[in-house]
């Protein structure tokens, strides 16, 4: 089988063989100004602009590490070499990049222009902290992030007020010259690839955004993983009798977008924004990171404390039965996670996500924490309390939990170090030490009380 995707506004046909994407642009399109350091998602350097079918009809910021090319069929792909002029004057992003000394060596910045792309289509306020914030998962070894600094602010000066005026930014984009004409061509979709539905389910890998199946598997093990792609054709999220249904197909960072934009589950902002860097947000998804089962996959702490259902293509399971080992689930083969199923009470409820890692908010963590809190006449009625990455999965916390009812927000905390002695058993490993994630764990506990007193007295309840 061969399949088509457009880079650079010129279609290419490519045979069905495993290679990643920074691969065939560097090495078969010798098209080199992508660059590849990391080979993990973690550096940024590898950013391309991807227009998905079925998805909003924009392009979006991805690392070519974890992508196959494979999976790019009736894609759009823009590379830094697509913003080549044909009168061979620099882009007006280069211009303002080199006139802000945002480069030594350069190897980091023709990522840092195609994320500044990304950030012009969609940062929602194009200020300069949310400059900061969407490029944040682009590493630079030479300069100290000064001079990205100074740009971000010129940046924002030069053409966010155009922008924000506008209702389609990508429009808007051609007509300043910072995107090719080209990019105006929506993408289409006449797949006659399969799906997870079509295929034979006991010999398939479902495949989500890849960003975990890539890094675990080498890729000539994963002929049989299908994208999930049809699932992309449904909204990201819809109302299933009075419970909000979260598209688990879709990218995070694009649910987490369409939720803002219809003011829908506030406090999925924040976990979006604590999940990984951007680039990696718009590949994954959070079927992908409920199926892969880690002890600190950031979804399943949340959704267990928002006591959410899972809806397969094949039955309707509560989360907290997924988890039946150390990164094994219950899902048959070939059984696609559709549609997370959030319960009516979520909307009157404060809910608080939080993690440590390294990087504080690109980073898989030591430590995450979720609680669901519900609130009547100033006390405490209910709470699901959740800590991931102390035992082999995510773990409630019922003991702890009945500690904090009859309480007032604004009474002291608890301490929880008895309850947590007795229900975690952490182990020590590279992201720390059992007495680190012991002492963490008391910590996030005291943060989730301490949300929970700004979130009442702010009134922010999550209603939808
Ligand atoms: C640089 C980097 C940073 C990261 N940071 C974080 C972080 O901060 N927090 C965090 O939790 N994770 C993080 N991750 C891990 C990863 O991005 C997430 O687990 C992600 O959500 C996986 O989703 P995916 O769609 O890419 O899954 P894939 O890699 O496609 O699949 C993962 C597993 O789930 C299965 N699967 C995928 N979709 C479905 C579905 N719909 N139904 C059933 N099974 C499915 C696959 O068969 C596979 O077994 C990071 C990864 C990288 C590379
Ligand atoms: S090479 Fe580092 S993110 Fe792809
Ligand atoms: S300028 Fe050298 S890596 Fe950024």
């Amino acid at each position: 089988m061969t399949m088509e995707f457009d880079l650079n506004g010129k279609r290419h046909t490519v045979a069905d063989t495993p290679q990643l994407l920074i691969d065939w642009l560097r090495t078969a399109q010798q098209q080199t100004g992508t660059k590849a350091a990391c080979r993990e998602g973690d550096c940024g350097s590898c950013q391309v602009l991807v227009k998905e079918p079925g998805l909003d009809h924009h392009f979006r910021a991805q690392p070519g590490c974890l992508i196959r090319v494979q999976d790019l069929h009736q894609c759009q792909v823009l590379t830094i070499e697509g913003l080549l002029r044909p009168d061979a004057k620099p882009h007006p992003l280069v211009m303002l990049f080199t006139e802000e000394g945002a480069g030594q060596c350069g190897f980091c910045s023709p990522a840092l222009i195609m994320a500044s792309l990304n950030w012009l289509l969609h940062g929602p306020a194009l200020t300069p902290e949310e400059g900061e914030a969407w490029l944040n998962g682009n590493l630079c070894r030479c300069t100290g992030y000064m001079g990205q600094r100074r740009a971000i602010v010129q940046i924002a000066s030069r053409w966010a007020t155009a922008l924000l005026a506008s209702t389609d930014r990508q429009t808007t984009l051609i007509a300043l010259d910072l995107l090719p004409p080209y990019a105006a061509i929506p993408p289409c979709w006449h797949s006659t690839r399969p799906t997870i539905s079509e295929e034979t389910p006991e010999v398939s890998i479902v495949l989500g955004g890849g960003t975990d199946l890539y890094l675990e598997r080498p890729l000539n093990q994963l002929t049989q993983a299908v994208p999930c792609s049809s699932g992309k054709l449904q909204p990201p999220f819809k109302e299933h009798n009075g419970e909000i249904w979260l598209n688990a197909q879709w990218p995070i960072q694009a649910l987490a977008d369409a939720l803002l934009a219809q003011k829908q589950l506030p406090f999925f902002s924040r976990f979006n924004f604590l999940f990984a860097s951007l680039p990696v947000r718009n590949r994954a998804t959070l079927g992908g990171n409920l199926a892969h089962a880690s002890p600190i996959g950031d979804a399943m702490t949340l959704m267990m404390a928002l006591n959410a259902t899972l809806h397969t293509n094949r039955r309707s399971i509560p989360v907290q039965h997924l988890i039946t080992g150390f990164k094994q689930t219950c899902l048959a083969a070939g059984e696609l996670i559709e549609w997370i199923a959030l319960p009516p009470e979520v909307g009157v409820s404060y809910i608080h996500f939080d993690k440590v890692s390294r990087r504080s908010t690109t980073d898989i963590a030591a430590l995450n924490c979720a609680g669901c809190w519900h609130v009547e006449n100033s006390r405490v009625t209910r709470v699901r309390l959740v800590i991931g990455g102390a035992s082999p999965c995510p773990l409630r916390l019922p003991e702890l939990e009945k500690q904090f009812i009859g309480l007032p927000p604004d009474a002291l905390c608890p301490d929880p170090t008895p309850w947590l002695k007795a229900a975690l058993s952490p182990r020590t490993d590279h992201r720390g030490s059992e007495s680190y994630r012991f002492l963490l764990a008391k910590q996030l506990i005291l943060a989730q009380w301490d949300a929970l007193k700004q979130l009442t007295s702010a009134g922010s309840e999550v209603t939808p």
